[in-house]
């Protein structure tokens, strides 16, 4: 009763404000059950700007893209860190970046991510690579691996598409960043260390949600044993690890008022932002491609032609090096990929706002934003627009490619959008590790292109997205699908 009675009540000018009638919840079970849909009835009903209370908080959401641009220049008033500065320790398990014990950590960490972008690129993609084709030969093409060697000669194997993606591109990934035992050495408890993760991220969307971790069964101790595979003295023994990973250990090395655990932690945290949304990105991009098969024959003849190989490319003969430049000449792979991401991301734009102020949404409109709330972007909405992109639901592998070039005109209301694709986030938040997701992705579909026939399993069901991490980045499928492969 004191909940109903001390209710928000709109002010002159706010946007439509949606509560709901129960305490601390409010309409989060509606929103969780399915939030593309609550969020379009709602914009049906109130217009593109409402506020709703969700689990704690007055949730402003701003649905009409066009808008977009304005929102990103309240870099001030609209702080992204505050939100993610509760959400990650808590998710984590290290002490809060900002709490005032750890003075310009936060800055340094920003600047850390420079090594993810820029020229940097290069040495990363030519890491993944190799690591890439240790993987994938040792495991799946008949090298000495255990999978690997069952394939060769034996014409069409099957595998779980979801469970493939997830083996090669956790592992390549990390070796790639972290680096391994000794130079071309794999970490031999490579398959524990993917089992604890996955059961870690099945409650992630429940401890971003700010579910108390002892609420959650064993979740606590999988996190500990995650978190102990990152102890400074264990990556002081791996080589080869990135620049980005080695910057970051002495960045926290500096502060005596960190822990051993709670470096590690940090570390983990990385782990899980740079395979968390790539796994099942790999797993989509792919899906679709291996679904139509003349959207992965013409990508395929893309690929021959930027490098000029022959017709077949069997793992039998040396090693396909696909290098950066020629990654980046593969507009309709990246049309693909993108389009597969559009399909496939939800993530939420959170910003809190600092201070009372007034929120400019376009030429004529503004809105009364109070501190503390919070202001969200739900590209989801935009991504599944029929006005934008037309056959919204269609999987169109060259819809971001038009004459031989990356199409970037797309409209609403008969006004150009600035922003039109947003997987990665956006503004100052914008996910510092995107660029290198792309090409990890790019280079795990030309190798399996050029090495691999590729088909789906006769008699299934088409792979459904799984809502439950609605807000979070890219949904997992709700379940595995078959697949059938053999060296080309
Ligand atoms: C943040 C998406 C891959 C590192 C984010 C955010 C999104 C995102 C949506 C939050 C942005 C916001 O709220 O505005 C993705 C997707 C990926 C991907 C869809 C793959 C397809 C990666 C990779 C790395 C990475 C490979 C690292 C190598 C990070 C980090 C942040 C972040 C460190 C936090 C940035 C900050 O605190 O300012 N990512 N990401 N991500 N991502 Fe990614």
């Amino acid at each position: 009763l004191a909940w109903l009675l001390g209710r928000r009540r709109r002010r002159e000018g706010e946007p439509p404000l949606i509560q709901g009638w129960i305490p601390y919840l409010g309409k989060a079970l509606d929103f969780r059950l399915d939030s593309q849909a609550f969020l379009k009835n709602n914009q049906e009903k109130y217009g593109d700007v409402f506020t709703v209370y969700i689990a704690g908080k007055y949730m402003t959401f701003i649905m009409n893209p066009l808008m977009y641009p304005s929102i990103m220049k309240y870099g001030r008033q609209l702080d992204f860190h505050e939100f993610a500065d509760q959400v990650a320790p808590a998710t984590f398990g290290y002490p809060a970046v900002g709490s005032g014990r750890f003075p310009e950590m936060g800055d340094q960490i920003q600047r850390s991510f420079r090594l993810l972008q820029g020229e940097n690129l290069v040495l990363l993609a030519e890491c993944m690579m190799a690591n890439l084709n240790l993987v994938l030969r040792q495991d799946f093409l008949g090298g000495e691996g255990e999978r690997g060697a069952g394939v060769v000669g034996m014409g069409w194997s099957t595998g779980d598409l979801y469970d493939f993606c997830n083996s090669v591109m956790f592992e390549a990934t990390f070796l790639t960043l972290y680096g391994m035992p000794a130079p071309a050495r794999r970490h031999s408890d490579m398959a524990t260390l993917r089992h604890h993760f996955t059961k870690f991220d099945d409650m992630f969307p429940l401890l971003v949600g700010r579910i108390p971790i002892w609420l959650l069964g064993r979740t606590k101790a999988v996190r500990e044993t995650l978190i102990r595979y990152f102890l400074p003295q264990r990556m002081m023994c791996w080589s080869n690890t990135s620049q980005f990973i080695a910057r970051r250990a002495e960045v926290l090395e500096q502060y005596d008022t960190l822990s051993d655990t709670d470096k590690a932690a940090h570390h983990f945290a990385i782990l899980w932002a740079s395979v968390g949304n790539t796994v099942p990105a790999t797993f989509w991009a792919l899906y679709y491609l291996i679904n139509q098969q003349e959207a992965l024959q013409a990508v395929r003849n893309e690929l021959h032609q930027v490098l000029k190989l022959p017709e077949a490319q069997g793992p039998q003969q040396p090693e396909v090096i696909v290098s950066k430049e020629q990654l980046d000449q593969l507009l309709l792979m990246d049309s693909a990929v993108n389009e597969s991401l559009r399909l496939s991301s939800a993530s939420m734009n959170i910003r809190v706002a600092q201070e009372d102020f007034s929120l400019r949404l376009d030429e004529e409109r503004s809105a009364p934003v109070r501190k503390g709330d919070v202001i969200a972007l739900y590209p989801q909405t935009m991504h599944m627009d029929p006005e934008i992109f037309t056959d919204p639901e269609t999987y169109k592998y060259d819809r971001f490619i038009e004459g031989g070039r990356e199409k970037t005109d797309f409209f609403k209301h008969g006004q150009r959008l600035k922003y039109y694709r947003m997987p990665f986030g956006s503004g100052s938040s914008m996910c510092p590790g995107r660029f290198f997701a792309i090409n990890e992705i790019k280079q795990f579909l030309c190798l399996l292109l050029l090495y691999l026939d590729l088909e789906m399993a006769q008699g299934q069901e088409k792979a459904q997205l799984d809502n439950s991490r609605a807000g979070l980045g890219i949904l997992l499928p709700t379940k595995d699908v078959r697949f059938c492969y053999r060296i080309r």
